[in-house]
């Protein structure tokens, strides 16, 4: 099987869901190797360790705007732990050039959005603000550049009048929950083509 960490930030219900979807499928190309978090307090590192998987923490607060310096860290338990994938799973630090570029072609995201619209953050304000009717999720291969690189999964829903930002990002979650573990079993098995749930 293929080794797959995942680095997380915060609740970790994304994380959750993939490593969920590995140990409950004999047959899963993957296997959950790692769950790695910036933040100690991250809710998603108690969900891990219940579920036998490893964990790790590296602090980016020491390292202030050293990017490269926290990542020559961050870096470590992930080789440790001999992962072949990674998904980027609600982490909420943006890599440099070249962090990516050691695991080009093997590292995944999820983002909450349509993309290529609404790149960075408060995504469910912006899809509001501009009155969309449609808005989603995707998953995408990670490059250098922000929340680009090859779309390899979409889901949509659909957004109702009177929405909020949290009233959406709690519909955009549950097909986040959908989407990510069925891009990557499909990515772990070489499919590239584009998956679109709705
Ligand atoms: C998810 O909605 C994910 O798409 C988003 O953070 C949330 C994490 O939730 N990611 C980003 O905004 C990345 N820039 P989770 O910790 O429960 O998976």
């Amino acid at each position: 099987k293929k080794r797959v960490a995942i680095l997380i930030s915060g609740g970790g219900s994304n994380m959750v869901s993939l490593v969920d979807s590995m140990l409950n499928d004999a047959d899963h190309p993957g296997s959950p190797c790692l769950v790695l978090s910036n933040n100690a307090d991250a809710g998603g590192l108690s969900k891990a360790a219940e579920r036998g998987v490893a964990t790790a923490v590296v602090d980016h607060r020491p390292f202030g705007k050293d990017r490269a310096a926290f990542e020559a860290e961050l870096v470590q338990p992930i080789l440790e732990a001999g992962a072949d994938v990674v998904c980027l799973a609600g982490f909420m630090r943006v890599l440099t050039a070249g962090f990516v570029r050691q695991f080009e072609g093997r590292m995944l995201n999820i983002h909450p959005s349509l993309l290529p619209k609404y790149k960075g953050l408060h995504t469910h304000a912006r899809a509001l603000e501009a009155g969309d009717l449609r808005h989603g999720c995707s998953v995408h291969e990670v490059t250098p550049l922000l929340d680009d690189g090859p779309i390899l999964g979409q889901a949509e829903v659909p957004v109702h009048p009177g929405d909020t930002p949290d009233d959406l990002a709690a519909r955009v979650l549950v097909q986040e929950h959908r989407l990510y573990p069925a891009v990557l079993e499909r990515y772990l098995r070489g499919e590239r083509a584009v998956l679109h749930l709705s």
